[in-house]
Protein backbone atom coordinates (compact mmCIF):
# COMPACT_ATOMS: atom_id res chain seq x y z
CA UNK A 1 0.00 0.00 0.00
CA UNK A 2 1.51 3.41 -1.00
CA UNK A 3 0.31 6.77 -1.22
CA UNK A 4 0.82 9.11 -3.34
CA UNK A 5 -0.25 12.84 -2.62
CA UNK A 6 -2.30 14.44 -6.14
CA UNK A 7 -4.33 17.27 -6.59
CA UNK A 8 -7.49 18.44 -4.88
CA UNK A 9 -9.74 15.74 -4.47
CA UNK A 10 -13.37 14.70 -6.39
CA UNK A 11 -16.73 15.71 -4.16
CA UNK A 12 -19.39 13.73 -3.38
CA UNK A 13 -22.79 14.23 -2.74
CA UNK A 14 -23.97 13.85 0.80
CA UNK A 15 -27.59 12.63 1.40
CA UNK A 16 -29.53 14.54 4.70
CA UNK A 17 -29.78 18.19 4.76
CA UNK A 18 -29.22 20.50 7.85
CA UNK A 19 -30.53 23.45 8.91
CA UNK A 20 -29.15 26.37 11.21
CA UNK A 21 -28.87 29.98 12.34
CA UNK A 22 -28.31 32.81 9.72
CA UNK A 23 -30.21 31.89 6.94
CA UNK A 24 -31.23 35.25 6.57
CA UNK A 25 -27.21 36.24 6.32
CA UNK A 26 -26.68 33.08 4.23
CA UNK A 27 -29.12 33.92 1.80
CA UNK A 28 -28.17 37.42 1.37
CA UNK A 29 -25.01 36.40 0.82
CA UNK A 30 -26.16 33.60 -2.08
CA UNK A 31 -27.99 36.46 -3.81
CA UNK A 32 -24.15 38.06 -3.59
CA UNK A 33 -22.81 35.17 -5.18
CA UNK A 34 -24.94 34.46 -8.27
CA UNK A 35 -26.07 37.56 -9.07
CA UNK A 36 -24.52 37.76 -11.94
CA UNK A 37 -25.52 34.48 -13.10
CA UNK A 38 -28.09 34.26 -16.38
CA UNK A 39 -31.06 32.96 -15.21
CA UNK A 40 -30.77 29.79 -17.19
CA UNK A 41 -29.95 26.32 -16.40
CA UNK A 42 -26.63 26.58 -18.09
CA UNK A 43 -25.06 28.37 -15.12
CA UNK A 44 -27.12 26.72 -12.64
CA UNK A 45 -24.06 24.16 -11.51
CA UNK A 46 -21.68 27.56 -11.65
CA UNK A 47 -24.58 28.37 -8.83
CA UNK A 48 -23.77 25.12 -7.21
CA UNK A 49 -20.38 24.85 -7.19
CA UNK A 50 -19.85 29.15 -5.76
CA UNK A 51 -22.35 28.31 -2.91
CA UNK A 52 -20.42 25.43 -1.99
CA UNK A 53 -16.54 26.60 -2.10
CA UNK A 54 -18.42 29.03 0.09
CA UNK A 55 -20.18 27.58 2.57
CA UNK A 56 -18.78 23.98 1.72
CA UNK A 57 -22.27 22.40 0.67
CA UNK A 58 -25.52 23.98 -0.75
CA UNK A 59 -27.87 24.10 2.23
CA UNK A 60 -31.53 23.52 2.05
CA UNK A 61 -32.16 27.59 2.79
CA UNK A 62 -30.50 28.42 -0.28
CA UNK A 63 -33.18 26.33 -2.36
CA UNK A 64 -35.87 29.02 -2.55
CA UNK A 65 -33.22 31.74 -3.59
CA UNK A 66 -32.30 29.07 -6.45
CA UNK A 67 -35.72 28.59 -7.31
CA UNK A 68 -36.10 31.92 -7.72
CA UNK A 69 -33.24 32.91 -9.79
CA UNK A 70 -33.61 30.30 -12.46
CA UNK A 71 -37.17 30.51 -12.50
CA UNK A 72 -37.78 26.78 -11.65
CA UNK A 73 -39.24 24.89 -8.69
CA UNK A 74 -37.68 23.64 -5.56
CA UNK A 75 -38.05 19.94 -6.84
CA UNK A 76 -36.30 20.60 -9.98
CA UNK A 77 -33.39 21.81 -8.02
CA UNK A 78 -33.00 19.07 -5.83
CA UNK A 79 -33.34 16.63 -9.15
CA UNK A 80 -30.65 18.70 -10.23
CA UNK A 81 -28.34 18.21 -6.41
CA UNK A 82 -28.90 14.38 -7.21
CA UNK A 83 -27.70 14.54 -10.65
CA UNK A 84 -24.57 16.63 -9.78
CA UNK A 85 -22.77 14.04 -7.61
CA UNK A 86 -19.89 16.19 -6.63
CA UNK A 87 -22.04 18.72 -4.94
CA UNK A 88 -23.02 18.07 -1.42
CA UNK A 89 -26.16 19.41 0.51
CA UNK A 90 -24.91 18.26 3.79
CA UNK A 91 -21.62 19.73 5.43
CA UNK A 92 -18.74 17.86 5.06
CA UNK A 93 -17.33 15.41 7.46
CA UNK A 94 -14.29 16.64 9.77
CA UNK A 95 -12.47 13.46 7.65
CA UNK A 96 -13.64 12.59 4.27
CA UNK A 97 -12.48 9.28 2.91
CA UNK A 98 -13.11 8.94 -1.17
CA UNK A 99 -13.44 6.03 -2.53
CA UNK A 100 -12.59 4.97 -6.13
CA UNK A 101 -15.90 3.03 -7.96
CA UNK A 102 -14.35 2.58 -11.56
CA UNK A 103 -14.01 -1.27 -13.01
CA UNK A 104 -10.12 -1.47 -12.54
CA UNK A 105 -10.70 -0.95 -8.38
CA UNK A 106 -13.58 -2.95 -8.77
CA UNK A 107 -12.09 -5.85 -10.18
CA UNK A 108 -9.39 -5.83 -7.66
CA UNK A 109 -12.18 -6.22 -4.78
CA UNK A 110 -13.07 -2.91 -4.22
CA UNK A 111 -16.23 -3.59 -2.60
CA UNK A 112 -14.62 -5.30 0.09
CA UNK A 113 -12.88 -2.56 0.75
CA UNK A 114 -15.96 -0.07 0.92
CA UNK A 115 -17.50 -2.25 3.03
CA UNK A 116 -14.71 -2.41 5.46
CA UNK A 117 -13.95 1.30 5.49
CA UNK A 118 -18.14 1.32 6.07
CA UNK A 119 -17.96 -0.55 8.99
CA UNK A 120 -15.41 0.67 11.09
CA UNK A 121 -15.98 4.27 10.12
CA UNK A 122 -19.51 4.11 10.90
CA UNK A 123 -21.17 5.23 7.81
CA UNK A 124 -22.40 4.36 4.77
CA UNK A 125 -21.47 5.74 1.13
CA UNK A 126 -21.57 9.08 0.76
CA UNK A 127 -23.12 10.01 4.36
CA UNK A 128 -21.42 10.62 7.56
CA UNK A 129 -21.05 8.99 11.07
CA UNK A 130 -23.23 10.57 13.59
CA UNK A 131 -20.73 12.10 15.15
CA UNK A 132 -19.73 13.70 12.01
CA UNK A 133 -16.37 12.91 12.53
CA UNK A 134 -16.08 10.41 8.74
CA UNK A 135 -17.20 10.89 5.80
CA UNK A 136 -16.98 8.10 2.55
CA UNK A 137 -18.04 9.46 -0.69
CA UNK A 138 -18.03 7.88 -4.00
CA UNK A 139 -15.61 9.25 -6.66
CA UNK A 140 -15.22 7.94 -10.29
CA UNK A 141 -11.89 6.89 -11.69
CA UNK A 142 -9.24 9.74 -12.44
CA UNK A 143 -6.72 7.24 -14.03
CA UNK A 144 -4.75 6.45 -11.27
CA UNK A 145 -5.82 2.60 -11.97
CA UNK A 146 -2.11 1.56 -11.18
CA UNK A 147 -3.09 1.94 -7.48
CA UNK A 148 -6.09 0.18 -7.46
CA UNK A 149 -8.02 -0.58 -5.53
CA UNK A 150 -7.45 3.20 -3.84
CA UNK A 151 -9.58 5.65 -1.84
CA UNK A 152 -8.31 9.18 -1.33
CA UNK A 153 -7.66 11.07 1.27
CA UNK A 154 -6.92 15.00 1.31
CA UNK A 155 -5.96 14.82 -2.24
CA UNK A 156 -3.60 12.11 -1.31
CA UNK A 157 -3.81 8.28 -3.25
CA UNK A 158 -3.68 5.50 -1.03
CA UNK A 159 -3.45 1.72 -2.96
CA UNK A 160 -3.28 -0.51 -3.87
CA UNK A 161 -5.10 -1.51 -0.62
CA UNK A 162 -5.78 -5.43 0.71
CA UNK A 163 -9.09 -5.42 2.77
CA UNK A 164 -6.35 -5.80 5.85
CA UNK A 165 -4.91 -2.53 4.96
CA UNK A 166 -8.24 -0.57 4.49
CA UNK A 167 -9.25 -1.83 8.07
CA UNK A 168 -6.08 -1.03 9.62
CA UNK A 169 -6.18 2.53 7.26
CA UNK A 170 -9.46 3.47 9.09
CA UNK A 171 -8.87 2.25 12.26
CA UNK A 172 -6.02 4.58 11.96
CA UNK A 173 -8.31 7.19 11.05
CA UNK A 174 -9.78 7.04 14.20
CA UNK A 175 -7.07 7.06 16.27
CA UNK A 176 -7.75 3.30 17.14
CA UNK A 177 -4.79 0.55 17.08
CA UNK A 178 -4.36 -0.83 13.70
CA UNK A 179 -5.13 -4.67 15.41
CA UNK A 180 -8.04 -4.75 17.34
CA UNK A 181 -7.37 -6.62 21.16
CA UNK A 182 -7.61 -10.33 20.44
CA UNK A 183 -6.95 -10.69 16.71
CA UNK A 184 -4.11 -12.02 15.05
CA UNK A 185 -1.73 -9.82 13.07
CA UNK A 186 -1.31 -12.05 9.78
CA UNK A 187 -4.23 -13.78 9.54
CA UNK A 188 -6.23 -11.23 9.01
CA UNK A 189 -9.12 -12.82 6.25
CA UNK A 190 -10.21 -11.03 3.73
CA UNK A 191 -13.81 -12.08 1.91
CA UNK A 192 -14.09 -13.50 -0.89
CA UNK A 193 -14.04 -10.94 -4.02
CA UNK A 194 -17.15 -9.81 -5.27
CA UNK A 195 -18.12 -8.25 -8.65
CA UNK A 196 -21.05 -5.75 -7.59
CA UNK A 197 -20.99 -2.27 -6.71
S1 LIG B 1 -10.76 2.36 -11.45
FE1 LIG B 1 -10.12 3.16 -9.55
S2 LIG B 1 -8.47 4.43 -10.12
FE2 LIG B 1 -9.15 3.68 -12.04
Amino acid sequence: MTRITAGPGHSSRVTGVETGAGDGEMIAGVQELIADLSPDNAALLTAFHRIQHQYGYVPRETIPVLAAKFRTTPAMLYGALDFYSEIRTSPPAETTVQWCSGPACLLKGSVNIRRALESILGCEMDGNSEDGRFGLRLIQCDGTCHLAPLVRLDGTYVGPLTVSDAVKFARELKGEPAVAEGEATSTAEEPEEEGEA
